[in-house]
């Protein structure tokens, strides 16, 4: 089955041609990210008008470049939350007319089981059963994933996402937006001992996260501090450990509770702070003594991307979908999800 994948839901537009014999075919990704800097953050309007200009030419480019014609697309995926209602409407919108004038079925994606399962784009992919570690802008998840649509949300932030913690920490350095990979290469020249913050939640049991109170701990630092760079750098450097080693903490926990439960312990980290490197060095030193597997997606599919929206859509598309009955939800758990009617390798 052939899939055009589209994902509008924040400030990436991505389009993708997946094909479940073949693999990924082409794919292709505008960032916005040069019209949003100035603001210091994503304008919602503002994205929603950049979606409109790019999605049409990015659907040509990825069209041609995999050598396909609308006769051979076989149905359409899009994003259709969580996320910016107004980015998501013009996904929805795109997608439900190109599948009506191609008359093939289209399918809204949940944007959290796109960046879950875009591990399978790769070779070899993970098996079921999983943990999953899916720390984005907008969310920080621990899933027990047994298949598709078989979530069960282990833990999740009651406040900010690991991503909008990075983000707003990076705000308070001074650094330009969007600041997650920002804080993270100045974090690379900070030394590691020079400060030490919280790791929140980690001394009571539990998978749940918070990452709020960091950011007002960063704030008391540089409040007291004098602005040198290398100060800025170590406190860079301090809070990276602090949020990775939370993260670190919270993922073996998952893991020993799936191992008791008689699962083989497979952690899978996707979403864009899985591009973190340091993220990725403690992971592995984890995973290991756990003698754990650790997937993820390729950095460039860590953050938001069509091929994981085009992939997703390939395991769940039916003919029923030919009703082309897509909203755009600003809100949606990813537990709400159900296996898909129909599995497709
Ligand atoms: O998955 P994603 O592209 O979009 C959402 O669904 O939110 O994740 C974006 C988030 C942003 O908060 C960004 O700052 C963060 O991922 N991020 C990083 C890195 N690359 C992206 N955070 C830390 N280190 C990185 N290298
Ligand atoms: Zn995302």
């Amino acid at each position: 089955m052939r899939v055009l994948g589209i994902e509008t839901s924040c400030d990436e537009t991505g389009v993708a041609v997946y094909d479940s014999d073949r693999g990924l075919l082409a794919h292709a990704l505008y960032s916005q990210v040069a019209t949003h800097a100035v603001f210091g953050g994503v304008v919602p309007e503002l994205a929603s008008r950049d979606h409109v200009r790019k999605l049409l030419p990015l659907i040509r480019e990825v069209m041609t470049a995999s050598g396909s014609a609308p006769g051979d697309i076989d149905g359409i995926a899009c994003t259709e939350g969580p996320g910016l209602v107004g980015a998501l409407l013009v996904g929805t919108a795109v997608a439900r007319s190109l599948a009506m004038a191609w008359d093939v079925p289209a399918l809204g994606v949940h944007h959290m089981e796109g960046h879950l399962l875009a591990p399978m784009l790769e070779h070899p992919a993970p098996e079921f059963p999983f943990v999953a570690l899916l720390v984005s802008g907008g969310h920080t998840l621990l899933v027990d994933v047994q298949g598709v649509g078989r979530y069960r949300i282990l833990g999740e932030t009651l406040d900010d996402a690991a991503g909008e913690a990075f983000d707003k920490t990076a705000k308070l350095l001074g650094l330009p937006y969007p600041g997650g990979p920002e804080l993270a290469r100045l974090a690379e020249s900070g030394q590691p001992d020079r400060f030490r913050f919280p790791r929140p939640m980690t001394d009571r049991p539990g998978l749940d996260f918070s990452f709020s109170g960091l950011k007002t701990a960063v704030l008391t630092r540089v409040r007291e501090l004098p602005d040198d760079p290398q100060t800025r750098a170590d406190i860079a450097r301090a809070f990276e450990e602090a949020v990775v080693d939370t993260l670190v903490i919270k993922c073996r926990r998952a893991l020993e509770a799936a191992a008791m439960a008689g699962d083989p312990p497979r952690l899978v980290v996707a979403g864009g702070v899985g591009a973190n490197r340091r993220l990725r060095e403690r992971m592995a030193e984890m995973a290991a003594t756990l003698d754990a597997e650790l997937w993820y997606p390729r950095p460039e599919f860590c953050t938001d991307n069509g091929a994981m929206i085009a992939c997703a859509g390939s395991v769940r598309l039916t003919d029923a979908d030919k009703s082309h009955a897509i909203t755009a939800r600003a809100r949606w758990s990813l537990s709400e999800l159900k296996p898909p009617a129909l599995i497709r390798g």
